[in-house]
Order: structure tokens, then sequence, then C-alpha cells
């Protein structure tokens, strides 16, 4: 089949990859130039895990082009993977889908499906159909299908080739068959139902696990203050299936592009309808406090910030990505430096995505997790790099001028810390060798 791509971020390239990895000929279609011309080259301009090497192996199923005309006018498929960006009121921005919606309009000579992939809100899909209808150019049909992604970062082709379920979402027949067709090789469970349901599963999911988390996070807070410990807690919880024992890792909140947006994007929505959703209220305003979590800890042991050193372990808002969007360390560490702070980084890969969003004379980066830690009196843990996961606890004291560590994301077994000098908080979880 010949598949055109629009918008190459996480949800269109991995897409598009993973369908010509199937044997489609695929288009992917963006506007930047830099980015066009990278890909053309075999080269991914995102970091995840996997990618370039399928991207390589199925090149000759694959163009790269910033030209939407040519590759619209006679494809079977256009799925739509452009961001929908959270605006000033938690709404969506739908203006790059409305954008390439307009292009396909103006370009498609062919029937074809027109597959929303981006996260769109309920009822966009039925407006994105009369939009082209109104304004499309050739007389051909336009069918619209809602086809949601629900790939995570750093796990993106994985969840894509082998994905929990594949929800088709139409109001007719002939989309329907053809999406059937377009996933014929992957491995799982097809679902065809509405449109309207189709836009709301996404929602719905992201939100459930959005809710799931903050409900962990209350309950581990809740666990420190009255003594018992949430990893053992949810360990007794996870054995129930209708709990299931995923998604229940407490920690300093959830972040990244999607929880964050589709949470306040729902909200949003159901507020506008007069139908307030309580319960992912609730969900968004726990994680907006929980982000502080470790301050707050720290200003147990340290009144004030002014000339201290604070090592900073990984500031991406989860490991196997450069993302730092919606990450606790960009809503923490500007605390630090208010207060005087000197802040010393280390993260793998999203060094260079933290220096465009914060700068200051008072941040220095390192390579490795033993110089970051040298002569610091503050360790604060805010994303679960193996390579933290992995490192030797008795170092921290080792190297550290006041072994004091805050770990965001429950990495290590409280027993690692017993016997050390390092005092050790976590999240939900009692504190070792206390001060
Ligand atoms: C999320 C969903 O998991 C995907 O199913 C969905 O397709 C995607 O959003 C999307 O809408 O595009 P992603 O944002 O890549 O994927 O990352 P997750 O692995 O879900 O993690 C999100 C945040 O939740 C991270 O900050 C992570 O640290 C946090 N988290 C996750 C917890 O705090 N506890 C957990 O138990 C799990």
């Amino acid at each position: 089949m010949k598949i055109a791509v629009a918008g190459t971020g996480y949800v269109g390239l991995v897409t598009g990859v993973c369908l010509a990895s199937k044997g489609h000929n695929v288009t992917c279609v963006d506007v930047d130039e830099q980015k066009v011309a990278m890909m053309k080259k075999g080269e991914s301009p995102i970091y995840e895990p996997g990618l370039p090497e399928l991207m390589r192996d199925n090149m000759d199923r694959l163009v790269f082009s910033t030209d939407y005309v040519s590759s619209y006018k006679d494809a079977d498929v256009i799925f739509i993977g452009v961001g929908t960006p959270e605006k000033t009121d938690g709404s969506a921005n739908l203006s790059y889908v409305y954008q390439v919606a307009k292009q396909i309009a103006v370009s498609a000579e062919k029937d074809c499906v027109v597959v929303v992939k981006s996260t769109v809100p309920i009822g966009t899909n039925d407006k994105i159909e009369s939009y082209i209808h109104d304004k499309q150019k050739h007389s051909v049909k336009i069918y619209v299908a809602s086809n949601p992604e629900f790939l995570s970062q750093g796990t993106a082709v994985r969840d894509t080739l082998h994905a929990s379920r594949i929800v088709i979402g139409v109001n007719e027949e002939e989309p329907g068959k053809v999406l059937k067709e377009v996933y014929q090789d992957f491995d799982a469970p097809k679902l065809v139902v509405g449109r309207r349901s189709a836009e709301m599963i996404k929602y719905a999911s992201n939100d459930f696990l959005a809710l799931k988390i903050s409900y962990v996070n209350e309950i581990a807070n809740l666990c420190e203050t009255v003594g018992a410990d949430v990893e053992e807690v949810t360990m007794g919880m996870g054995y129930d299936a209708r709990i299931g024992d995923r998604f229940l890792n407490a920690g300093i909140g959830y972040g990244g592009s999607c929880f964050p947006k589709d949470t306040k994007a729902l909200s949003w929505l159901a507020s506008f309808n007069d139908n307030e959703i309580r319960t992912i209220k609730a969900a968004i305003e726990v994680n907006d406090s929980q982000k502080f979590k470790l301050i707050k800890k720290a200003k147990k042991y340290y009144d004030e910030f002014l000339f201290l050193n604070v090592a900073v372990l990984g500031c991406t808002f989860k490991p196997g990505t450069d993302d730092l969007r919606e990450a606790p360390s960009l809503v923490n560490i500007p605390l630090l430096l208010e207060d005087g702070a000197n802040v010393r980084i280390w993260d793998p890969v999203g060094e260079e995505n933290f220096k465009k969003k914060i700068s200051n004379k008072n941040i220095q980066y390192f390579s490795t997790i033993e110089e970051t830690l040298e002569g610091a009196d503050l360790c604060l843990i805010f994303t679960e790099w193996e390579q933290v996961v992995n490192f030797d606890v008795r170092k921290y004291e080792e190297l550290m001028k006041t072994p004091i560590v805050l770990d965001g994301r429950n990495c290590y077994p409280l027993s690692a810390f017993e016997g050390t000098k390092t005092t050790y908080s976590s999240i939900g979880r009692r504190t070792i060798n206390d001060r």
C-alpha cells in the first residue's frame, strides 16, 4: 500500500518506519528541511532506541520529503502524526493537525483514508472530515479514521510492532477495511469502534494511567507518615489482577509530553461541557505538588541552599529518552538556583536539551556520576537511568562531602544503604540513616 505520514516526531516517524518494516511503501513528510535531510541519510532526528536500525534496514521502502503535494496526491492512506501541544488554557492546540488536513484537501487526487494518529479531543475527527470535504479540490472520496497511538517514548518501536491493541475508529465500513489491511501483519488485537469512542479511548487510557500514578503517589506519601512501605504495599496490590502490578511505581510525579497534556485537555473538555471530571483534576493537582517532594525533603536537612553543592542525577522525564517536557527537574533546579545553590548535573542524553531550557552560570555538567557527586552536600535523583540504578551505593559516602541522597524514583532497595553512612530518603519508604 502507498502510505504517507505527516509529521516525523515520535508518533509519525515511528509509525512510518514500522509500517515500512511490514512491507508498505511509506513517505514521511515534514516541514523541517534539516530534519528531512537527516532522515534521507538514514539518521533519526529523535532519540529512540532501535529506531535508527529499523530505519536503515527499511530505507528501500522509505521516502522522506517536504513536498506534501506529491506525497499526498496518490497515497492510499495518509496518517496525521503531528503534535497537539497544550494551549495556555489547557486545551489542545489543533493548528498543526488542521494545517495538514488543508494540505491533504488540496492535494489528494485519489480516494484515500486520512488516519488521525495525533491525540485530539473527542469530536475532532468529525470536524476534520467536514473541513477536508469543504476544502477538497479534486472530486475523490476522502474518509477520515481515528487510530490513536499507545507507544511510550523509549520503547516506541516495540510498542508499535507489538501493540497492546490497535484501535480503529470509523463511522463507515470502507476505511475500517483499509486500516485492517494496513495492519494485517501486526500481531495485536484490532478493535473496530466508532470514531468518537476511539478518540475517547486514547484520553481515557492516558488519564487512567496518570490517575493510577497520582493515586499511588498519595498512598506513598501516607506510607511515609504512618510507617508503611509503598513498595511492599504495591507488591501486595499488584497480585490482584483487577489492579495489575504495572504503573504502580511511586515517585516525584509523571512528566513527558503526554500525561500532563492529556489530563489537562480532557479536564478542559469536560469542564467546557459542564461535565467536570473531578478524579482527573485531582490527579493533576497531586502531580503538581508531588514534583516538589524532594525539595521539601531537602529542607529538612538544610534551612537554605545558598552555596550548597547539589548533585542532580538525571534530568529527563524518564529514562530512555532525551525529552525534558514537563520533567520534574525543570521546576526543581530553578528553585535551587534561585536559592543560590551550585547545581552539578549528570544525564547520559538529556544535557543538550536541558541547556536549551535553562542556562545559568551556577550549573555544571559532568559525564560521570562519580564526578557529579564529588564534594556534594546533597544528591537529588530525578530519573532512574540504569547507570544510577546500577551505581555502587557505597560511593555516595566516599565521594560526597555530606552524603544525603534523596531519591525521587526509588532506584535502590533500602537494604543497599544499611550499614553505610549515607542518609537515604526515597518516596513512600522509611529513611535510612536519618540525621
Ligand atoms: C505515555 C503512555 O504510557 C503511552 O501509552 C502513550 O501512548 C503515550 O503517553 C502518548 O500518549 O503518546 P510516555 O509519556 O512516553 O507514554 O511515558 P510513560 O512511560 O507512560 O511515563 C510517563 C511518566 O509517568 C514518566 O514521567 C514516568 O516516570 C511516570 N511514571 C510511570 C511513574 O511515575 N510511575 C509509574 O509507575 C509509571
